[in-house]
Parts: C-alpha cells; sequence; structure tokens
C-alpha cells in the first residue's frame, strides 16, 4: 500500500546516534576531550598494511573490482590465519571476504533470517547487531546474560531456552565480548551448543576481538567445537587487532550451503571489498604477527591501567570496561546526568542504552582509543567526576 512519505517500518528506528547522545554537548566543552567512547585505536596499522603502502606498481589494476569471493592473496592470508589462530585448515570455497564485520554481519543475517523471525541477542551487546537484525525486518530478543555470568543462581542457558519461540531461528555470540570484555566460559558454551542443536538454531559468532586477549594464552574460538562447526556462521575483522577499521575488510565462513547463499548475498550488498585495502589486509594477516603481540601488550596495559583505576575487575578481552554508573550518581541524578558531567570534565563514554533496553543505567568505557600517558590523563579527570574527593 502507497505510504509516502512514511518510510520502511524495518528502518524507521535505526539512527546514526545509535551509541548514545552524549555527543551532543560536544562542542561546548572547552579543553581537552578524550574520546573513550568509540571502540577504536591510536595505534598506526602495520606499515606494509596501511593504504599509502599498496602501490599500483606493485598491484597494476589496483582500482578495479576484485573477485566477489575475495582478492586471492587475502583469501591465502585468511587460510594461514585461521590455522595460526584457531588450528583449522578451512577449505577456501567456505571463505568470503567482507567489507568488514559491519556489513559482513548484515550479510549473514541478510542469508539466515526471513522478516518476522527472532534471534537471540544475549545482552548486553555491540551496539550495531541489533539494530543490523532489524533492518532485516527480525526481531532480536535480547537476554540479559553477560553481566550474571558470575551469579551463583544464574543459568545462562535456561535463561535462553526461555526466550526461545517457534519464531526463533538463531543466536548471536560474541566472545571475546563487547562491552563487558568477557569471554564465553566453556560450561555455557557448552549449554549454547547443546541449545543451539536441540532447537535447531544458527549460532551466529562474532570473533572480531579473537586476538584481544589477556590472559596468557589464546581462548579457544567457539567456532572449532566439533559440536558447532555444522552450524555457526563466523564473522572476523581485521579493523580490531590489526588497527585497519578504516578498510573495512572482515571475512565469513561456515558450513558449504550457507557459504553459497551468503556469496550469493554480498554480491548484491557491495559486490566486493576495496581492492586496495584487501591488499593491505592480506599484509597485515600474513606478516602481522610481532606487530600483533605489541599492539596486544599495549592494550593488556591500558586494561590493567583503566580497572586499576575504576576500581573494576581486569576485562579478559577485547577494548572496554562495562558498569553500574549507581555508585557514581549524585542524589536524584540520572545516568545521562553523570555522562554529561564526564562529558563536560572531557572524558567521553558510551550509555549502557545502546547495549541493551536493561542497561540504561551502566557505563561503557573504551581503553584502546588514545594512547597510554592521554588514558592516565583521562582515567585522572574521569576519578575526579566518579571519586569526588
Ligand atoms: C563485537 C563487534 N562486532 C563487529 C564490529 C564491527 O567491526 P568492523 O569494523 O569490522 O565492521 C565491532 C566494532 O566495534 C564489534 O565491537
Amino acid at each position: 500500500m502507497p505510504r509516502f512519505p512514511l518510510l520502511a517500518d524495518s528502518a524507521s528506528s535505526l539512527s546514526d546516534r545509535v551509541f548514545g547522545g552524549t555527543g551532543q554537548r560536544t562542542g561546548a566543552v572547552p579543553g581537552r576531550v578524550y574520546p573513550l567512547n568509540v571502540g577504536d585505536t591510536y595505534i598506526d596499522p602495520l606499515p606494509a598494511a596501511q593504504a599509502q603502502a599498496q602501490t599500483t606498481a606493485d598491484h597494476p589494476r589496483m582500482h578495479n573490482y576484485s573477485p566477489v569471493q575475495g582478492e586471492p592473496v587475502l583469501l591465502d592470508a585468511i587460510l594461514g590465519k585461521v590455522e595460526r589462530r584457531s588450528g583449522v585448515h578451512l577449505e577456501r570455497e567456505l571463505v568470503q571476504v567482507m567489507n568488514g564485520a559491519t556489513s559482513g554481519l548484515g550479510v549473514v543475517c541478510t542469508a539466515l533470517l526471513a522478516p518476522g523471525e527472532e534471534v537471540l541477542l544475549p545482552s548486553p551487546f555491540w551496539p550495531l547487531i541489533r539494530g543490523i537484525i532489524k533492518y532485516r525486518g527480525a526481531t532480536p530478543v535480547e537476554v540479559p546474560l553477560w553481566t550474571r555470568l558470575g551469579e551463583e543462581d544464574f543459568d545462562p542457558v535456561a535463561a535462553l531456552e526461555s526466550a526461545i519461540t517457534e519464531r526463533t531461528v538463531a543466536i548471536y555470540i560474541n566472545s571475546p565480548h563487547n562491552p563487558t570484555g568477557g569471554i564465553l566460559p566453556d560450561q555455557v558454551a557448552d549449554g549454547i551448543a547443546e541449545l543451539a542443536a536441540r532447537h535447531d538454531l544458527w549460532v551466529i559468532t562474532d570473533e572480531v576481538y579473537e586476538d584481544l586477549w589477556y590472559h596468557d594464552a589464546p581462548p579457544r574460538s567457539l567456532w572449532t567445537r566439533a559440536d558447532l562447526r555444522e552450524r555457526a556462521i563466523v564473522t572476523h575483522s581485521v579493523s580490531k587487532a590489526y588497527g585497519l577499521a578504516a578498510a573495512r575488510v572482515g571475512y565469513t565462513h561456515g558450513p558449504a550451503g550457507a557459504m553459497e547463499v551468503i556469496r550469493g548475498v554480498q554480491t548484491f550488498f557491495t559486490y566486493c571489498a576495496p581492492r586496495p585495502m584487501q591488499l593491505g589486509a592480506a599484509r597485515a594477516l600474513s606478516e602481522g604477527d610481532a606487530w600483533l603481540a605489541e599492539a596486544r601488550a599495549a592494550y593488556r596495559k591500558a586494561a590493567a591501567t583503566t580497572a586499576s583505576a575504576l576500581d573494576l575487575p581486569m576485562p579478559q578481552g577485547g577494548s572496554f570496561i562495562f558498569f553500574p554508573a549507581a555508585p557514581y550518581l549524585r542524589e536524584g541524578e540520572q545516568t545521562a546526568d553523570l555522562l554529561q558531567r564526564c562529558m563536560d570534565a572531557g572524558v567521553m563514554l558510551t550509555p549502557g542504552t545502546s547495549s541493551g533496553e536493561a542497561f540504561g543505567d551502566w557505563l561503557r568505557i573504551c581503553f584502546t582509543s588514545v594512547p597510554q600517558r592521554e588514558l592516565e590523563e583521562a582515567l585522572h579527570v574521569l576519578r575526579g567526576v566518579l571519586f569526588p574527593a
């Protein structure tokens, strides 16, 4: 039915202000503003991976289309990287290069979900995933989980199971996790794998922080479990660990039948990722192990500094710490007011509402977006707001 000037229902709740409204009054803040709200890095990528290192002398026709599946040299680098990181040799056909994980997850959701279907979305979650599910016309069903994992009488698998309806087709899992910095415990992974099998669910795994872990050894990649291999659609990115967010390059893999459809959908989304940056990403993945180890050490230190400044536990991975605002509120104050006070003092944080409807009174801080010395300055400022003398 014609409905001009109304737009599609599935898009009308989307907004570029998904990370919250605190950006509104930045212009009014005098002096330095520390952007601890954005999940980015201050570290320049491996020189060989940078945009200016890719030349037409080395790569004639660099500005032409790539094959839909991806640049052959990048596909080689991905197969090598997956084998080194997760100990699995993937068939080349099962890999699809994406325009970053944001677009990649959009392609995956378009391939897996039909309008009206539901996805279990353990919350809190990466702010964009809710909108990605919604623009497909599907419904994200938020299940508070990550912040409750330490509670003695909380059963995460039962919580997920009670949210399943006849319309549920998938569950989204991101570990290491944005925003809590948690890693899914093996026992919970066991339960989720069993739940997915029992209810015939797809498992959409988001591995963008797979290389940002702060214990002694990398956590096991969820998708490598034998009980998930045939139902996990896995998305990775070079944005986080390799400092290449502007490249917009990621990759997805999964079972053969699903990947054929996913490749078909990607053809109609963007056809291919930017060729120059696929070439850069290939260099990062194949030559960037030492660079990555150094970046991880710097982030580990930043994580420890942030946790200790805020008297919070050390995150296990990722770029963020997530914490309740309540202890820091003045009498009669709302979380939005506290965020504004942080901003007025010069520190931008992300409101918890971006990560789920149950998290309006939580805050997210990113510890990878500014260099260590600036992070320490920012934390000093933030302590002045959160722990007034
Ligand atoms: C959990 C998670 N998934 C996906 C993405 C998107 O990554 P990309 O830059 O590859 O689009 C992010 C970025 O913040 C993220 O935190």
